[in-house]
């Protein structure tokens, strides 16, 4: 048997949803979901080492005051559940630096999950491989499979099935952060109720969910331009029910150069597409001029990786 390393070091994107269709909920809670995601470059670092049991400190570039240390966090969960699948007895420290945003709609908590099943799996040695990795990844959250995948990939049923889209080249994006997070639950909630009542600025659930062959093309094509006016969140409307400020900061954004903006999952952190690397520069230092906390990334990035 190889010999086991002494510490593993897995970094994993965060991502956008460039589409998300939301069809009904069914009785389990989660909803059906036609979703493109692009995995981009702000990422979580996880750091494995060996221990007699399961531990977890966590820093980072972005707000970690809200992130659980206990088994409600996805990474303890995730290694815990690797541990459990393999009939591992050993236990692992886990050191996860954030550099997504807690609760902002861009998979970070998905994230540490992907990079902890990475990393628990080279550090035990257990060598259980994509197929394996995928099955517990869906097990911990509708989001995991897609860390662990990256690049760029169609998800239906709850997010979890994955087919890769082919993307050329590379989007530049311009994120807007936002201080308060959003829960998840809540904001998949108020579109229920939103499309209980009728009310028009939520679409009913579509008949059938399917990702648009034009959001497809686009993305074939590498074109941005192509792009920006086919994307589409049906979670858009909910989030900026409970944050008008949004509304404004996505009006913003296009007036500074980018393509369109969109609400990236269940927000509150906002995606604007931009023609290029220079245009989006601009359009992050002019939000920044407003005060805005932005940030220039590209996608898409690949999934949960060993570094070094
Ligand atoms: O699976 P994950 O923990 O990421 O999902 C968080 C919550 O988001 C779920 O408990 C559910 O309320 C909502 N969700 C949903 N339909 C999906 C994915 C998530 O309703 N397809």
């Amino acid at each position: 048997m190889a010999s086991r390393p002494h510490a593993v070091h897995v970094r994993a994107p965060g991502k956008i949803n460039v589409y998300l269709g939301v069809g009904r909920r069914h009785d389990d809670g989660y909803h059906a979901l036609a979703t493109v995601f692009q995995a981009v470059s702000l990422y979580e670092d996880v750091h494995a080492e060996p221990a007699t049991g399961f531990s977890l400190e966590v820093d980072g570039d972005v707000d970690v005051s809200g992130v659980p240390l206990d088994d409600r966090n996805l990474a303890m969960r995730a290694a815990k559940l690797l541990a459990q699948s393999a009939d591992i007895d050993s236990g692992v420290h886990l050191r996860i630096r954030k550099g997504v945003p807690v609760a902002g709609g861009m998979g970070g908590g998905s994230a540490d999950a992907a990079a902890a099943l990475v990393a628990c799996d080279a550090l035990w040695g257990t060598e259980l491989g994509s197929h394996r990795l995928h099955a517990l990844a869906a097990r911990l959250g509708a989001d995991v499979p897609f860390a662990l995948h990256g690049g760029t990939a169609i998800g239906v049923g709850r997010g979890d099935e994955l087919t890769p889209a082919l993307a050329r080249g590379r989007f530049d994006w311009v994120l807007v952060l936002s201080e308060q997070g959003l829960s998840t639950p809540e904001v998949y909630g108020r579109l229920d109720v939103i499309r209980s009542h009728g009310e028009a600025v939520a679409d009913d659930p579509p008949p059938s969910l399917d990702v648009p062959s034009a959001v497809l093309h686009a993305l074939r094509t590498g074109d941005a331009h192509e792009l920006a006016p086919v994307m589409m969140n049906d979670l858009e409307a909910p989030a900026v029910l409970d944050r008008p400020d949004l509304e404004l900061a996505l009006v913003d954004g296009v007036r500074f150069g980018a393509l369109t903006g969109i609400v990236s999952g269940s927000g509150p952190t906002l995606a604007f597409l931009c023609p290029g690397p220079d245009a989006a520069r601009a359009v992050q230092d002019a939000l920044r001029s407003t005060g805005r906390d932005a940030l220039h990334v590209h996608g898409p990035v690949p999934g949960a990786r060993i570094i070094g």
